[in-house]
């Protein structure tokens, strides 16, 4: 049976291009600084972002708390968005692991304005934890691959200096944001103090993700890297498909955005499903189905009866993400058979 699996970006898996540049990567143990492809990866990463300096990390979730936990102290409050990856996904790691406390502050689809978080800054009082950091999401997952734009992150990041506060970015998916706005992506990374961006998501490959910043920050990063146990030997490994990935792959997000948006508009057209078309930006199609009175996952599993894989996010909510290896006729599938699903559905109803 066809398969087309839309439940994430991060199935993609590397390209013939990337594995051979594993297998002859130049390799060193990067503990001792002497990976030449990881320090070239790094070098990239951070003049691409416009930043002094760069670190690889083993994911995502790693990155965040590397960047959350080097630049706050045990005890800390951090200002997070409600549906924060980092609050929701990680685990509690920044909690569990790096003593903070979350703040959480809702934004309209995953933006927070200064207004929203001087709501929630409390003035300095014995009683209170005091905050050090706020983190933004570029894109944000959750609301649905929603974009920040230049303007936004500049305003919350002018404000937060003002409270002399860190801002760090979530930008898992960074370069979507940057392409679906049609930006240098260092237009979105400029104010921020550290980021975090994937490897390992539409960009293909198969491990890794970057903390980004001012030298002074990284070197920090390092050392808290190693304590979780993220400090690699011969990482060139994972670096290799990295750097094609930086290099490489980012143009093609585009294609990922206009499967996303062509596959948005046919399920909107489909009795008993709800989709916001304005929140369909980048790769991520969030959608409801409580209109057929099913919840999500009895629709995601009639859906993969017919090869057709997405992720149920909530109660009725539902997810498809488009990636490298969905074509346009997998889109065209994929529609088809939620037509047919729904059909069947409101003919047992
Ligand atoms: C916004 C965001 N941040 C962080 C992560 C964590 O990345 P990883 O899965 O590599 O730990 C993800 C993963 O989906 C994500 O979507």
């Amino acid at each position: 049976m066809r398969t087309v699996d839309l439940r994430s970006d991060t199935v993609t898996l590397p390209t013939d291009e990337m594995l051979e540049a594993m297998r002859t990567a130049e390799l060193g143990d990067d503990v001792y600084r002497e990976d030449p492809t990881v320090n070239r990866l790094e070098e990239l990463a951070a003049k691409k972002m416009g930043k002094e300096a760069a670190l690889l990390a083993t994911s995502g979730t790693q990155a965040n708390l590397i960047s959350v936990m080097s630049q706050t102290k045990l005890g800390d409050e951090v200002v997070l968005e409600a549906d924060a990856h980092l609050y929701y996904y990680e685990v509690g790691a920044f909690s569990v692991l790096g003593g903070l406390v979350p703040r959480l502050v809702k934004g309209e689809r995953g933006v927070m304005t200064p207004k929203d978080i001087e709501g929630a800054l409390r003035s300095p009082n014995i009683h209170f934890p005091p905050t050090s950091l706020i983190c933004i999401e570029n894109t944000h997952n959750r609301a649905g691959g929603t974009v920040w734009s230049p303007s936004q992150i500049k305003a919350l990041c002018d404000f937060a200096e003002t409270r002399g506060l860190n801002v760090h970015m979530d930008g898992a998916r960074i370069f979507n944001a940057a392409i679906a706005q049609n930006l240098d992506v260092r237009e979105l990374t400029r104010h921020v103090d550290s980021l975090m961006f994937c490897l390992s998501k539409g960009l293909s490959a198969p491990i890794g993700s970057l903390v980004v910043g001012s030298r002074e920050f990284i070197d920090r990063a390092r050392r808290c890297r190693k304590m979780l146990g993220g400090g690699m030997r011969q990482a060139g490994i994972i670096a290799a498909p990295g750097i094609i990935a930086i290099e490489k792959m980012v143009y093609r997000l585009k294609d990922d955005h206009e499967n996303a948006k062509l596959l948005a508009r046919g399920l909107s057209k489909i009795d008993g499903i709800s989709l916001d078309l304005d929140r369909v930006q980048t790769n991520i199609i969030p959608y409801d189905v409580s209109g057929l009175r099913v919840n999500a996952n009895e629709w995601t599993s009639k859906m993969r009866d017919f090869g057709v894989k997405a992720g149920a996010v909530e109660a009725a909510r539902v997810r498809m993400v488009t990636h490298r290896g969905i074509e346009k006729e997998d889109i065209e599938y994929a529609l088809e058979v939620a037509e047919k699903v729904a059909r069947q559905i409101r003919g047992k109803q």
